[in-house]
């Protein structure tokens, strides 16, 4: 039981979580907290609120919810930071993202109107398509890193937080390859004063949030914490870091499927996955080089699955093809189209359409409140470094070196509980189950 677990501090206080970015996906997240604080609406999709975990044997009917069951900060106790290179409060950014009913968003109004973005750090290069001009200025990039460190100290003592998480979900940048300046954290701070190209803006928030012992979560698929320097960072500074890129629409239902078509072991000919996408973040990747990013985050899903190199007869070579199309009438409601060229016995070709009408903020909402309060608890029980437990949230998940991520959301949710079992001392759950029938 508990005694056996591991020793977790309370969640006492207030939870700053600083939002990078106050678009789309973080203006649902803080209007839906509010909201729900309220009683106007349900935590839908977020495991924190609303998940269970089964402790013991199946006929021990012990079930609780996984809020009861580790100690995670109180809803009422959050308090919304932000930074973005547009001034608009999250009221007004909420109205343009034109996600959410006017009707619930004036019901929080104040709530969001009072969450002004803090300015950010910022170069066109790495966003090809927005122009905003909230923006720092410093000499160099280690000038802009200590003043984002200024402003997470003065966010904290300012608000009264006992603790802080940061959660980047600002735009996509563009693809960055794994660079000397990357290696080492002296490689990488010289590249700060040096300017080096190879450090981005999402990097130097990273920076920023590991030297002032703030967990960060990377909900894009950009590079930033997943590099030598700042995963050896977060070990020497003892705080938590994951990503990468939120799973949510078409690759959460790619997750979904391929376990499933892998363990009747059907084989794959193709699968060909398009999107039309009209918010901001549609427009971010209509340029090729932010594309790219998402691309490449987006194709390593399938490969990991379906493992080719295990299974050469049923999935070597297979065609898998990813497209989004910025096409504005749509808004932040996505439509992923997925056309999966499947055989089976004897190798008789079949075919799955999937259609879905998804909304991308709405999905992605409930992500970002777990990976904030999920990142604060492991925090709290001591963990550091890369939370690998937390793939379930990522299309890409970060990894020990040398280690290949785990993209099946069955093993991945498994791993999650069996992670909040071990916190608390509880039998990990195999399901072997031979013993009830002993
Ligand atoms: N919604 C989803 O389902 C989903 C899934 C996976 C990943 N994501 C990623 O989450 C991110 C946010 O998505 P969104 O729909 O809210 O996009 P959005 O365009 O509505 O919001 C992003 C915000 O980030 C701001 N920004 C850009 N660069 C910044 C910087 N350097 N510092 C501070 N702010 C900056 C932009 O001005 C914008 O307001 C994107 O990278 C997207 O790819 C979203």
């Amino acid at each position: 039981m508990a005694e056996k677990g591991v020793k977790i501090a309370p969640a006492e206080g207030r939870l700053g979580v600083l939002l990078v970015g106050l678009g789309a996906v973080s203006t649902t997240f803080v209007a839906g907290v509010e909201a729900i604080k309220r009683g106007l609406a349900l935590p839908v999709g977020s495991l924190t609120q609303m998940g269970t975990v089964r402790l013991g044997k199946r006929t021990d009917g012990r079930s609780p919810k996984i809020k009861d069951f580790v100690p995670i900060a109180e809803l009422n106790d959050i308090v919304f930071g932000a930074w973005d290179i547009f001034p608009d409060n999250a009221f007004d950014a909420a109205m343009k993202a034109g996600v959410l009913d006017k009707d619930l968003l004036n019901q929080v109004s104040e709530q969001l109107a009072s969450l002004k973005p803090m300015p950010a750090v910022f170069e066109q290069n790495y966003v090809k398509r927005l122009h905003g001009d909230n923006v720092k200025t410093g000499k160099n990039k280690m000038e802009l890193a200590e003043q984002l460190i200024e402003d997470i100290a003065r966010f904290k003592s300012e608000n009264e937080c006992s603790r802080l998480a940061m959660v980047w979900a600002a735009s996509t940048e563009i693809y960055l390859e794994e660079t000397e300046a990357h290696k080492s954290l002296d490689a990488f701070e010289k590249a700060l004063y040096d300017n080096d190209p190879s450090v981005a803006p999402s990097m130097i928030y990273a920076y920023a949030a590991l030297k002032s012992g703030v967990p960060f979560a990377n909900g894009a698929p950009n590079l930033t914490v997943d590099i030598p320097a700042l995963t050896k960072l977060a070990d020497q500074q003892k705080v938590p870091i994951c990503g990468k890129d939120l799973k949510t629409g078409q690759t959460f239902m790619k997750t979904i499927l391929a376990p499933g078509l892998k363990s009747r072991l059907l084989g794959l000919h193709g699968w060909y996955s398009t999107n039309i996408l009209g918010n901001r973040d549609g427009e971010v990747l209509d340029d090729p080089e932010n594309f790219k990013t998402k691309e490449e985050s987006k194709l390593s899903v399938l490969e990991h699955i379906l493992q080719p190199e295990v299974y050469p007869d049923l999935y070597d070579g297979f065609s898998h093809v990813v497209r989004i199309n910025y096409y504005p009438p749509r808004g932040d409601n996505k439509e992923g189209w997925d056309n999966i060229d499947i055989f089976g016995w004897l190798g008789y070709p079949m075919q799955i359409k999937i259609d879905f009408l998804c909304r991308d903020s709405i999905l992605a909402a409930p992500l970002c409140l777990d990976l904030a309060l999920f990142m604060d608890l492991a925090q709290r029980a001591g963990m550091k470094g890369i939370q690998e437990w937390l793939s379930f949230y990522f299309k890409s998940p970060q990894t020990a070196p040398g280690l290949y991520p785990e993209h099946d959301i069955f093993i991945q949710l498994m791993k999650l509980k069996n992670t909040l079992r071990h916190l608390r001392g509880e039998d990990l759950i195999t399901h072997l189950g031979l013993e009830y029938y002993d």
